[in-house]
């Protein structure tokens, strides 16, 4: 069941694979942040990038949320759902002259910039349009997130934001520059963070930048902590969005500045799960059983790409005795499993099991490799259900060729 709606009535009627979403956890999880910052002036930029889907990204505005885009497709989307422009903060590590262009005509809230050179483009842009970029530098603190090398962004060896040693002189230089206007400052040391150190050490470069900075004369309206709050995927105990909020909140009261958040994965991960159907078992002579679904890195490509762990149970579970499966997709690829190892019960070919804890990084990561066509989506609701992105068909597919 997903919140009281049966899975097998869903699939019954949408099909598998499917991606299914329950609004009541994103809800829960938004307030959770939420209310761990209410005693602090605090925006929440909810991360597009972690589930885009319209009616997703619609649910959270109508929260109190606000918007992180990391690209002009974002902005757009973003407006789609009914954002004001001034309430979306546009992120990235490599924005196109479009994209700024329509992040600065459109108004759009804090450009966080990437290097010293973006800084002058956005000038140059917001001048020859008549316009003030609001803009926030992103520094790269050399700060280990301890998460998966692939999602840690915060060390000297990685391409985002600039060395925090060269940040105030390139606030410094740029203070008179005609189309800026410094709002604030960002970083963003990684995703799937689960220990509260490198948060609150990252604040305290941020907000010593900070104090800095209004000692040069550059006084600034936020700090954005970036996103990265990590959610607990095996199921054990987790920091939680009190604990984050403890380890910041000293640091940010030292300068007092209101407080931008951008987190996606702790506020959608843990609201979905892919629902896929077993098309497939064998067992080889080294006892090795394998359940292969018809979901695959093409639905779901955190496994293959990060070894990343999803529990993963049968949506009916047969009363035998368990066994270990090795449960895998149908593509062509070694990398294409859920997951090696899992105790689970019999599974048998027309089984549905569910792939927990993807309601973050599944259904924007999905691709159409071997012509695999996206999954649908559905929002679980107060006892019902609705489809809010169909499955796409071949003919989708083919739309876009001669
Ligand atoms: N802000 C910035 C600038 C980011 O780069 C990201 C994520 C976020 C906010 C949101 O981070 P979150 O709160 O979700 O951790 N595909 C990977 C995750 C990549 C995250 C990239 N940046 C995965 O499947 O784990």
């Amino acid at each position: 069941m997903c919140d009281g709606v049966s899975v097998r009535a869903i699939v019954a009627e949408a099909g598998t694979p499917i991606y299914i979403y329950s609004a009541r956890a994103i809800r829960e999880a938004y307030t959770a942040i939420d209310r761990a910052f209410a005693g602090y002036p605090h925006a929440i930029h909810y991360a597009l990038k972690a589930n885009s889907t319209l009616a997703i990204v619609r649910l959270l505005r109508s929260l109190g949320s606000r918007a992180d885009a990391n690209s002009g497709g974002e902005i757009r989307v973003a407006q789609r759902a009914g954002f004001e422009p001034r309430e979306i903060v546009f992120t990235g590590v490599g924005k196109t002259y479009e994209e700024l262009e329509h992040a600065i005509a459109s108004g759009v809230g804090t450009i966080n910039a990437e290097s010293a050179g973006e800084l002058d483009r956005i000038a140059g842009l917001a001048h020859a349009m008549g316009r003030e970029a609001r803009v926030a530098l992103r520094v790269n603190p050399d700060i280990d997130a301890k998460s998966h090398p692939n999602i840690s962004t915060g060390l000297k060896t990685n391409k985002f934001g600039v060395p925090i040693e060269e940040a105030r002189a390139i606030y410094r230089e740029r203070r008179q520059l005609k189309g800026l206007r410094f709002a604030g400052v960002h970083v963003h040391i990684g995703s799937q963070i689960t220990t509260a150190d490198p948060l609150r050490r990252a604040a305290t470069v941020l907000v010593t930048l900070a104090l800095e900075l209004r000692d040069d004369g550059v006084p600034l309206e936020h700090v954005d902590l970036g996103g990265g709050l990590g959610i607990a995927y095996e199921g054990r105990p987790m920091i939680t969005a009190d604990e984050y909020a403890a380890a910041v909140l000293p640091e940010l009261k030292r300068a007092g500045i209101p407080v931008v958040l951008e987190p996606g994965r702790a506020i959608v991960g843990h609201s979905g799960a892919l629902v896929a159907r077993v098309v497939d078992t064998k067992r080889y002579p080294n006892g090795r059983q394998f359940a292969v679904l018809d979901a695959g890195m093409t639905e779901l490509m955190r496994p293959a790409l990060y070894g990343s762990f999803h529990r993963i149970i049968p949506v009916s579970p047969r009363s035998a005795e368990e066994s270990s499966w090795d449960v895998v997709g149908p593509i062509c690829e070694s990398s294409d499993v859920f997951g090696r190892d899992r105790i689970l019960p019999p599974l048998e070919v027309d089984d549905l099991v569910a792939v927990l804890d993807t309601g973050a990084y599944g259904a924007v990561m999905a691709s159409n490799y071997n012509r695999r066509p996206l999954a649908p989506e559905v929002l679980v609701d107060q006892g019902s259900w609705a489809t809010i992105r169909r499955r796409q068909t071949i003919d989708d597919l083919l739309a876009l060729e001669q």
